[in-house]
């Protein structure tokens, strides 16, 4: 018995389980190419720098990183984002704006396994540079349910949470909390669906005075924000506030962004929800992530603002706002709900085959309608007619090609038609348009 396996979190892809990766790989590319993005790649040894800091300290204690032969740090990339920061800023000046770029590319992380999620897995990233206004969000959310309703999902299969990071570091201020306890607030917030209250103590333990009860109450009732309507009620108190101009105007990207959406009839895709704040660290205002309505999988998706990541690179500053889709997830998704088609690969046209000098006919004939686009197969070596009449049936083909003794002679091959089943002979040199005309028709 063999005993290499693959390392834990690592998939192989048999041909049934890569059509079904195909298939949604497909349809994201599609749908990215009706938005007007065009595609990247970049390389998936990136310097270890690239992720430190950048990227929170999450993802970082997740690195699969190791010292290469020539001494150098290096990680698997465990995101696409840093890179994608990288090409734009390098090439910043040359590039038309808002550049609108999407990617589909492998990732790593070495994550505690569990359903949806592995320590290799794929993503759709979309990113778009150089807008400072919702414009670019009024793009990007519409891309990522585009991305998801192109398998045939709705509204009641899928949503998406869309927050603020800005309003909530505003409204963290209007509390009179100041930046540092106000990231650790954040951090809590984010990991409050998962754990409750626990999640708080770490801002009283390590920001020194405890989170007195009333700020507290606040912030869990902030988080608890599920409309516009809420929204507007909870800053209603602040309106004379020092912290008033920064809120109403975050609260007027709101209505912008808001009404952009139900503009596009997306209104049912969307709930507002503060309860969302995203982990990692270079988010810098609306945030968004996808979950099934049934809330049983892990998130489909995830992305938002990330305006000064591109200068902690080194190059001059520009916005940005992105997201990326799982395949894990999504995949489980489509099985779940059954709209992960059967992908059978069928030939279009079998040949029967009766023998030596018949094979020779028939090898000509072969390669030739394979130069025309169409698949063709064929048994490798000499069976039993029977049993190559067997084959054709079950391969789903919709032509058999019959090359017998009797056909050879008369300079003709036996077309059978396998659903209508009913044959007619071609003289040889017509077959290649024969075939194309039957395959084509209808
Ligand atoms: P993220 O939330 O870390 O964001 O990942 C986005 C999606 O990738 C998740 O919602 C999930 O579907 C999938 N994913 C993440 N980790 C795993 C894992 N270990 N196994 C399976 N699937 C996983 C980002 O990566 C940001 N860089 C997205 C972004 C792009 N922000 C701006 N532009």
């Amino acid at each position: 018995m063999p005993t290499f396996q693959t390392l834990p979190g690592f998939r192989e892809f048999y041909p049934d389980t890569l059509a079904r990766r195909n298939h949604i790989f497909r349809v994201w590319r599609h749908v990215a190419n009706t938005f007007g993005f065009a595609e990247y790649d970049a390389p998936v040894l990136e310097p270890l720098e690239l992720y430190k800091t950048k990227s929170g300290d999450e993802i970082e204690s997740q690195l699969f990183n190791f010292t290469d032969k020539g001494g150098r740090e290096v990680a698997l990339r465990p995101e696409m984002t840093p890179t994608v920061c990288r090409l734009v800023g390098d090439k910043a000046p040359t590039l038309k704006r808002p550049v609108k770029w999407f990617s589909i590319a492998e990732f790593y992380r070495y994550e505690r396994m569990q359903k949806g999620r592995g320590r290799c897995f794929f993503q759709f990233n979309a990113d778009i540079f150089g807008e400072p206004g919702v414009e670019a969000e009024t793009e990007l959310i519409p891309l990522l349910v585009q991305c998801l309703r192109g398998f045939g999902l709705t509204e009641q299969d899928f949503l998406v949470r869309l927050s603020d990071r800005n309003l909530w570091f505003h409204y963290l201020e209007a509390l009179g909390l100041d930046e540092p306890r106000s990231r650790a607030i954040l951090t809590a917030v984010d990991k409050y669906e998962k754990i409750g209250d626990d999640a708080f103590k770490p801002c009283a333990g390590q920001q020194g005075a405890p989170l007195d009860a009333a700020t507290k109450e606040k912030i869990l009732a902030f988080l608890q924000i599920k409309s516009l309507e809420t929204l507007e009620a909870a800053l209603a108190p602040f309106a004379t506030s020092p912290a008033a101009a920064k809120l109403n105007a975050r609260l007027d990207d709101w209505k912008k962004l808001l009404g952009n959406l139900s503009a596009m009839g997306l209104e049912k895709y969307i709930s507002v929800d503060l309860g969302v704040v995203r982990g990692l660290a270079y988010y810098t205002g609306f945030v968004f992530e996808a979950f099934d309505r049934k809330g049983t999988l892990r998130a489909l998706a995830g992305g938002g603002r990330y305006d000064d990541l591109i200068g902690k690179l080194g190059y001059a500053g520009m916005p940005a706002v992105g997201f990326a889709i799982g395949d894990m997830t999504m995949n489980l998704l489509l099985e779940q709900r059954g709209l992960m088609p059967a992908f059978v690969q069928s030939p279009d046209v079998y040949a029967i085959i009766g023998g030596a000098q018949e094979r020779l006919a028939a090898l000509a004939d072969i390669h030739a309608i394979r130069a025309a686009g169409f698949r063709v197969d064929y048994p490798m070596k000499d069976m039993a007619f029977g049993k190559q009449f067997k084959a054709a049936a079950e391969s789903g083909a919709k032509l058999a090609l019959i090359y017998g003794g009797d056909e050879l002679a008369k300079g003709v091959v036996k077309i059978r038609d396998m659903t209508a089943r009913t044959e007619q002979e071609v003289p040889k040199p017509d077959l290649p348009a024969t075939v194309r005309d039957f395959l084509t028709a209808g």
